[in-house]
């Protein structure tokens, strides 16, 4: 197998996106706990984009966002409001609006509630234009000092989300095992293939499914070995159960593994990154099968 790491490859950071429509599917805490988890524990060099107007990531990774912090809408504003002019002596586009966070090598872009008004501020209204994301993070040279970055979807499809699929490599999904958790999988799985077929993004793949708020119900079981025979190669082999360390540890602006390393919840995590660490581009040939859910 060869693992794409994304690191001395010259083929620039992995770019993931954690997407689920489904509101409150943990993509924010998953975004945080990998960014976070790589940069502090295997060196890499991580760029975190908040692509959701709730804004919470910058929150939860301890930055505080003001309203006058540059933030993902103005990084998306030149490609918006048109091309770079082809005069060699125009102003260069702006840097990226990246702030830093506590951790050493962890960087994010924040967002607000300006981030929402994007359709609205093309020329064309309603014209749907999906990859704005992509041109403005191709266009910067400060991308290609990042080993991963990561995107945080909204809840809701739209033109956020069309942006952050056409802009990922590859796409990671949490599916809280609720009842309609296998509903919101099939329409998921619609949006990506029409973002591969229609949206010029047909090298997106699904690295990895992510079973959370795992309880040892029956129902919680049944939906779990639903995903599984769904999803074969790309169920993870970690499934994430309640943890209250975890609403801890975001109140307090902190990752798990600061607030609370040796609680089950940072061990699931650390393991979940590991695992997405090594599956690349090409991670077909993975070890099955699955770890047995933690016992509650
Ligand atoms: N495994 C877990 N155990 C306990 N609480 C969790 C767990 N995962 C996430 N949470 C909490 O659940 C809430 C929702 O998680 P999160 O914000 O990551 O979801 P989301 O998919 O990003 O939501 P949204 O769709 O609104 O952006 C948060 O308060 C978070 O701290
Ligand atoms: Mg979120």
């Amino acid at each position: 197998m060869t693992a794409h790491t994304g690191v001395g490859e010259g083929l620039g950071p992995r770019r993931i996106a954690l997407i689920n429509e489904k509101g409150g599917s943990a993509k924010t805490t998953l975004v945080a706990s990998f960014a976070s988890y790589l940069a502090l524990h295997r060196g890499r060099r991580v760029l975190a984009i908040d692509m959701d107007p709730q804004g919470q990531l910058g929150k939860v990774l301890g930055v505080e966002t003001r309203r006058s912090t540059r933030s993902a809408i103005d990084m998306l504003l030149d490609t918006v409001l048109g091309e770079r002019p082809s005069d060699p002596n125009a102003p260069e586009r702006s840097p990226l609006p990246i702030s830093p966070t506590r951790t050493p090598n962890l960087d994010v872009i924040g967002s607000n509630k300006s981030l929402a008004f994007l359709p609205a501020l093309r020329p064309e209204s309603g014209a749907s234009e999906t990859s704005e994301l992509r041109r403005a993070l191709d266009d910067s040279a400060e991308i290609n000092t990042y080993d991963f970055v990561f995107f945080d979807a909204p809840p809701s499809f739209g033109a956020l989300t069309l942006n952050v699929l056409c802009a990922a490599d590859e796409v990671v999904i949490p599916v809280p095992l609720t009842y309609l958790a296998m509903d919101g999988c099939a329409e998921l799985l619609r949006t990506i293939a029409e973002v591969r077929s229609r949206y010029g993004n047909p090298a997106l793949q699904i690295s990895m499914v992510v079973p959370t708020f795992y309880r040892r119900t029956r129902m919680a079981n049944e939906i779990l070995a639903k995903l599984k025979s769904r999803f074969p190669k790309e169920i993870a082999q970690s499934v994430i159960g309640y943890h209250v360390k975890i609403d801890e540890a975001q109140s307090r602006g902190l990752s798990i593994f600061e607030y609370a390393p040796r609680d089950r919840a940072a061990r699931t995590l650390a393991e979940l990154t590991e695992e997405l660490e090594l599956r690349g581009r090409d991670f077909a040939e993975l070890p099955r099968p699955v770890r047995e859910p933690p016992t509650p």
